[in-house]
């Protein structure tokens, strides 16, 4: 297989040319943008190849009911949904144990680098929503979310960047689509998401849902650190553009 960084764990991989031509370690063509919906507090798209995540953050507000807040910090608040026709099979409306968990693991994801500390007794929602999915939305919904929360102006100790590894039989690939992830032959697909901090690089998030071994999995996740960094350009290109607009409307004042 051709690659920059060929990753083929065993020696006879039925994986061996990527459905759409990428490279092992290449990301599908990636598109941020910021300010998205205009009424919201804070808001982003990002998009990987047939995937699109939209993140709107509002607040922070004072958090109701009462018994809830912490007067010690802000609490922040992340909801997941997918279109009903973001995927040909439509989707129910409404929360689903799949939404819930995702909503959960984002939440923490974020969490880790926001410090709502200076806010005590309010919340900061996050609503992300998938209008388009090709595999890979809660790692889309993720980039998504920490360009809003940043252009929300909310505190962050660092970016989160995140994506989806693969073990595709026995090949590790990025950024896997839909026909990667459903691959039955072989040892089929094992679906690997994290995320990780822009300075530090710790993972933020990891999920696994298949089988790998331990030296297969320290090679996923190299693979995803780095296809981490594509992302962060990606992200940190779109808040730079906010911020030039911005400078521009102002004639260069404020900013
Ligand atoms: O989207 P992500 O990879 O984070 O999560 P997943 O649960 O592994 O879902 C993988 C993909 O399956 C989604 O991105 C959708 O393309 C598809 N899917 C679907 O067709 N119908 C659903 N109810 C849920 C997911």
């Amino acid at each position: 297989m051709e690659g920059r960084n060929n990753k083929m764990v065993g020696k006879k991989s039925l994986y061996v040319k990527r459905v759409d031509g990428r490279k092992v370690d290449e990301v599908r063509p990636m598109i941020a943008e910021v300010g998205v919906v205009a009424s919201a507090d804070g808001s982003a798209s990002f998009e990987t190849g047939g995937t699109k995540a939209i993140a709107v953050v509002r607040g922070p507000r004072t958090l109701h009911p009462q018994h809830m807040q912490d007067p010690k910090t802000g609490i922040l608040r992340v909801n997941y949904g997918m279109m009903p026709f973001s995927v040909s099979d439509r989707i129910r409306p409404g929360p689903s144990r799949r939404s819930e968990e995702i909503s959960k693991v984002c939440e923490w994801a974020l969490s880790s680098v926001i410090d709502l500390s200076g806010f005590p007794n309010t919340v900061v929602d996050v609503f992300i929503q998938i209008p388009k999915a090709d595999a890979g939305t809660r790692v889309a919904g993720l980039n998504a979310a920490a360009i809003a929360l940043a252009h929300a102006g909310i505190p962050m100790k660092e970016m989160i960047s995140a994506i989806a590894v693969g073990k595709i039989d026995k090949t590790l690939v990025v950024d896997v689509d839909k026909e990667e992830e459903d691959f039955k032959d072989g040892e089929g697909s094992t679906d690997i998401p994290l995320a990780v901090t822009s300075r530090s690089k710790s993972i933020a998030l990891l999920q696994l849902d298949g089988k790998i071994s331990l030296g297969e999995l320290t090679a996923a996740i190299e693979m995803g650190k780095k296809a981490c960094e594509d992302v962060l350009k990606i992200q940190i290109d779109a808040l730079r553009e906010t911020t030039d607009d911005r400078r521009q409307m102002t004639g260069g004042k404020n900013g």
